[in-house]
């Protein structure tokens, strides 16, 4: 009988610069769940990092390379990247897609990709996306839910589940308590499987 693979180190990033946001909340709902049971959880604020959009040097995917040639706070993320059992992303949707803080990270995480099995083959992934509009069609989050499944796809990394909701200012996702119970659910899933 194989074992389950079992997941303690759960890595948040929050893709908002608002860090009380609604994308942050279901985030924090998720980390609560992964922790009831039994994980360690860091959570990283994109917005508050010193991280360059990638530069296309390419210098990532020559053989031999030592990975992304930029030298800011991306080096410490790649570290606890790798280091992760689980990763839960929380964007909200900005015009029609992931927020710029996002697609940063995603950018860069393309130094990943020659250690693509290492770096996201047995990770569990979360997915947390708010949004102003009251559909997720109209609002852009299918295009952003589109993103990160063709992605993660590429790299033939697993989402584990994605929790959505519709929101306009900091907080009111919480009146969603439906979605917070998905959310915390989700938590414990991306732990215990
Ligand atoms: C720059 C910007 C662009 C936005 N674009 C969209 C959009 O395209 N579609 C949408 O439904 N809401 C849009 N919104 C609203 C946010 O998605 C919404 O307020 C969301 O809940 C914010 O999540 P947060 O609290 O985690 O930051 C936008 C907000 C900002 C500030």
């Amino acid at each position: 009988m194989t074992k389950k693979k079992e997941v303690k180190n759960v890595l948040v990033l929050l893709g908002s610069p608002r860090k009380r946001g609604n994308s942050a909340i279901l985030a924090k709902t998720i980390a609560k769940g992964a922790k009831s049971v039994g994980a360690r959880v860091e959570t990283l604020y994109i917005h508050g990092m010193k991280i360059a959009p990638c530069k296309s040097c390419y210098a990532c995917q020559k053989p031999n390379s030592k990975g992304c040639s930029i030298k800011d706070d991306m080096q410490s993320v790649y570290k606890k990247l790798m280091e992760a059992d689980a990763w839960v992303i929380a964007s909200p949707v900005y015009w029609f897609t992931v927020s710029a803080q996002t697609k940063l990270w995603m950018d860069r995480c393309f130094a990943l990709i020659p250690r693509a099995g290492e770096a996201f083959g047995g990770k569990r992934i979360a997915i947390a996306m708010s949004y102003g509009d009251t559909d997720p069609f109209k609002s852009g989050c299918v295009n952003a839910l589109r993103t990160f499944q063709d992605a993660f796809g590429y790299v033939k990394a697993h989402i584990s589940g994605i929790v959505y909701g519709s929101a306009m200012d900091a907080g009111e996702i919480k009146k969603n308590e439906a979605l917070l119970k998905e959310a915390e659910e989700l938590g414990r899933h991306i732990v215990i499987g």
